[in-house]
C-alpha cells in the first residue's frame, strides 16, 4: 500500500458560496496535512493530527506556502482542436467550416490521434485540469486514442465520438447506423475501463440528421447512466439555421426534447441565448449548462448570463470550462478570469469564492460525481492541484499587499496560468513533476 503525506494550506468547498463572505462553504486547513493511500484521499486535517496518525517512515512532500486544492475540472472542450486554436474567423459557422472540420478530418489517422492524446493530456496536467469532458471526433479511432491514453495515465476523463452525417465535409461524416454502433463499440470499449466514462456525443442539431437525433436518443435510453453531450445556442446564426432545419421544433432547445435528450446528465455547451421558455425548460430537466467564456469571447459568440440564469425562480444548472478549441486558454484560472470579466460586463459580480467553487466541486456536481471528484473528502480520489499565488514575479509583488483567502484566489485568477501550477497530482501520482522528468529524458 503506497501511502504519502502532503502538508500545505488545504481548501476544498462544501457546497456552493452564498456570498464572498461564507466561510462555511469550504473547508480551509492553514497548515494542512492530506494523507493519500492508493490513489485516494485517506484522510485530511490539522498537518499535526494527521502526521501523528501517520506511519513514521512515511513519504512527505511539503507544499507549503501553497494551496492544495482539488484538481480542476473542464466540463467542455475538443481533444481533435489542439491545432485549431488560434484560428483567425469572423465568427462560430466560418471558424467551424474553414478550420475546424478540415482539421478534425485528420483524425482518421490512427498515428496523428495518438500523438494529439499525448499533448492533450500534457497540457491538461500542465493546467492543473484532472478531469476534462471532451468531444473527440467523428473516427472511432480517435476515442480509441483519447480513452487509451487516460488509461495510460490513469485520469478520470469523460468522452465521446462525436456523431454528425450532414452539413460537414465527407471526411467527417458517419451516418444513423453508424454513429449508433460505434457509439455502442466505444461504450463497450472503454465505459468503466480505468477511470473513463464515455458521452453520447451528437455534435450538434445542425449536423445530424433527425435520423440522426433518434439514433442518438435510443442510445440515451439504452444507457441512461451516461452523459450526454452536445451544443445549444452559441451564436445567432447558428440559432436561426438550427431552427430552420427542424421547423416543427418550437425553439433549439425543444429538438434536442423531442429527441429524449433533454436531461439531468445533459451538458450544453454555450447556452448564451436561450429564451425564458427554453431556460425553464433546461431547469425543469436539470440539464446543464456549460458556460466557455475564452470561447464565446474569442467567436464574439456574446455574453452568457450565469449569475441572471442561477438567480431565477428557476434556476439552471452551471458548468464552466475552456472549449478548446474555440476557447483560446487550457487554464482554468485562465477561464474564470474571462468568465468574471463578461458578469461585469453585465453588470453583474462573479465572486472569487464563486469561480473556485465552479472550478472544482461545481463541476463535480454537475457531472454528478461529486462523491469521487471536485472535494479534499477522504475516501475520494486524490486528484489535486497546488497553487503557487507568487508564481510570477508580478504575481509575487502583488502577493506582498494580499490579506485574505479571497484576495489570494483572485490574484490567482487574475494573473495566474500554468505558471501557477506548482503541481498537478493525479490519483496521489504527481504528474507535472513526471511530465517534467520526461522531457528531460527525452532531450538527453
Ligand atoms: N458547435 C458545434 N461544434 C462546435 C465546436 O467544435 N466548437 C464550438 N465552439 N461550437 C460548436
Ligand atoms: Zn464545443
Amino acid at each position: 500500500m503506497t501511502k504519502t503525506l502532503l502538508r500545505g494550506r488545504l481548501l476544498s468547498f462544501r457546497r456552493a458560496p452564498l456570498s464572498l463572505t461564507d466561510t462555511e462553504s469550504y473547508l480551509y486547513e492553514e497548515d494542512g496535512g492530506l494523507l493519500i493511500e492508493d490513489g485516494l484521499i485517506a484522510a485530511i486535517g490539522p498537518y499535526a493530527d494527521i502526521k501523528a496518525e501517520a506511519p513514521e517512515s512515511i513519504a512527505e512532500i511539503d507544499h507549503r506556502p501553497h494551496l492544495i486544492m482539488p484538481g480542476f475540472i473542464d466540463m467542455h472542450l475538443h481533444f481533435p482542436q489542439m491545432q485549431v486554436i488560434a484560428s483567425y474567423a469572423a465568427n462560430l459557422l466560418e471558424w467551424l467550416n474553414t478550420y475546424t472540420f478540415p482539421e478534425e478530418c485528420r483524425f482518421v489517422e490512427t498515428a496523428h490521434a495518438q500523438r494529439i492524446a499525448g499533448h492533450f493530456y500534457d497540457e491538461l496536467i500542465r493546467h492543473g485540469t484532472t478531469t476534462a469532458v471532451a468531444y473527440c471526433s467523428v473516427h472511432k479511432t480517435s476515442a480509441d486514442a483519447f480513452f487509451a491514453e487516460a488509461v495510460k495515465r490513469n485520469m478520470r476523463m469523460v468522452g465521446g465520438k462525436v456523431m454528425m452525417d450532414r452539413n460537414a465535409p465527407q471526411g467527417l461524416l458517419d451516418t444513423p447506423e453508424m454513429g449508433y454502433d460505434e457509439t455502442r463499440q466505444v461504450i463497450a470499449d472503454w465505459h468503466g475501463k480505468g477511470r473513463n466514462h464515455v458521452a453520447i456525443t451528437p455534435r450538434f442539431a445542425i449536423t445530424s440528421t433527425p435520423a440522426q437525433m433518434e439514433a442518438a436518443g435510443a442510445l440515451a435510453r439504452e444507457f441512461p447512466d451516461l452523459h450526454i453531450q452536445t451544443h445549444l445556442s452559441e451564436n445567432h446564426d447558428e440559432i436561426k439555421y438550427t431552427c430552420e432545419l427542424y421547423p416543427e421544433a418550437a425553439d433549439y432547445t425543444d429538438i434536442y426534447a423531442h429527441y429524449g435528450l433533454l436531461g439531468d446528465r445533459t451538458l450544453f455547451g454555450h447556452c448564451i441565448h436561450l429564451s425564458e421558455r427554453e431556460a425553464d425548460a433546461m431547469s425543469e430537466a436539470g440539464s446543464i449548462a456549460v458556460h466557455c467564456p475564452t470561447s464565446n469571447l474569442f467567436l464574439g459568440s456574446g455574453l452568457f448570463p450565469m449569475k441572471a440564469l442561477v438567480r431565477r425562480e428557476k434556476p439552471v444548472r452551471i458548468g464552466v470550462a475552456t472549449d478548446i478549441g474555440g476557447g483560446s486558454s487550457y487554464s482554468m484560472l485562465r477561464t474564470m478570469d474571462e468568465a468574471y470579466k463578461i458578469q461585469q460586463l453585465l453588470g453583474e459580480r462573479l465572486n472569487p469564492l464563486d469561480s473556485y467553487y465552479h472550478m472544482t466541486l461545481g463541476n463535480a456536481e454537475a457531472l454528478s460525481l461529486e462523491d469521487r471528484i471536485g472535494t479534499l473528502e477522504p475516501g475520494t480520489d486524490a486528484d489535486l492541484v497546488v497553487l503557487d499565488a507568487a508564481a510570477t514575479p508580478a504575481m509575487a509583488l502583488k502577493m506582498e499587499v494580499v490579506k485574505t483567502l479571497p484576495e489570494e484566489l483572485f490574484l490567482l485568477q487574475t494573473m495566474g496560468d500554468d505558471r501557477a501550477i506548482a503541481e498537478s497530482y493525479v490519483a496521489g501520482v504527481a504528474a507535472k513533476a513526471n511530465l517534467s522528468n520526461k522531457q528531460r529524458e527525452t532531450a538527453r
